[in-house]
């Protein structure tokens, strides 16, 4: 079958119905992620703290996450598969923000990029839109800004929030077809989802948003401090550590590997 497309994104609005969005970062839970029908996968740069183990999104590059896009890619046949431009990409300006995207669709293999702010990045959002290429936004606590915020923390509450509304209409009017809204308060979210035409993507902005998203690590239990907003779906920490507990005690103990293991 074919892909996921922004056109589909858009029709599920009209209809009403709410989609999934995971992150996934490599070939073989792109397929899980994909057979389990997530319409939408993120290759985050998020992939700074849960790949490559740094404490935010700040240093990770595109050259960090273009091989991941491009197992992602590999690994889903059905998802769109939306690329994170990093912090330094595209905040420069036009011609960096397109030369970044250009990478990641043609190196990376991915169908759409996104990206952090509102007001400020419109001239780059309005230019990857007219080369062809589907935008993501993403506002409320966008992480690249963390020092700017002085801390992971709710935006948006009180005057913030109409400042926020006018970021996702700017981001509407110059062709994003979509946005995330993170960590906001839950009416927030509701009046900006109903005000948009385009889906909004809720993480941490309660459930009124057209869809929602998370890191799939948080999701599945095997990150060990998680934001309030998250639900673990799963305790792959303990499923893990228990199975490498088994393996060396298995191997300590001559118990494995065992006859039908062996090659004779
Ligand atoms: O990098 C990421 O994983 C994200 C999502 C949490 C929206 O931007
Ligand atoms: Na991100």
């Amino acid at each position: 079958g074919r892909r996921v497309t922004v056109r589909d994104i858009a029709a599920a609005k009209e209809r009403h119905e709410k989609w999934p969005m995971l992150t996934a970062y490599d070939a073989l839970t792109a397929r899980v992620f994909d057979e389990a029908g997530i319409p939408v996968l993120l290759v985050g740069d998020s992939a700074a703290m849960v790949v490559y183990g740094y404490d935010s999104t700040i240093p990770v590059t595109v050259d960090d996450l273009l091989p991941l896009t491009a197992a992602v890619v590999r690994g889903s046949q059905r998802a769109m598969v939306v690329a994170d431009l990093p912090f330094g990409s595209y905040q420069s300006g036009v011609a960096e923000a397109l030369a970044s995207a250009a990478r990641f669709m043609k190196e990376g293999g991915a169908h759409a990029v996104k990206l952090e702010g509102g007001r400020r990045v419109l001239p780059q959002v309005e230019a990857l839109v007219a080369a062809g290429v589907p935008v993501m936004g993403h506002l409320g606590l966008t992480p690249q800004s963390v020092n700017a915020f002085g801390g992971y923390r709710v935006q948006g509450r009180g005057q913030a929030g109409d400042e926020l509304m006018a970021d996702a209409k700017g981001l509407e009017a110059a062709g994003a077809f979509a946005v995330v809204l993170e960590c906001v308060p839950e009416e927030l979210a509701a009046k900006v989802t109903a005000s948009l035409s385009i889906p909004t993507i809720g993480i941490g902005g309660g459930n009124q948003t057209d869809a929602q998203v998370l890191v799939w690590q948080d999701m599945a239990g095997l990150t060990p401090h998680t934001a309030k907003f998250v639900k673990k779906f799963a305790d792959l920490n303990t499923v893990l550590g228990d199975a490498a507990r088994a393996y060396a005690d298995e191997v300590v103990g001559g118990a494995f590997p065992a006859a039908e293991h062996t090659y004779r």
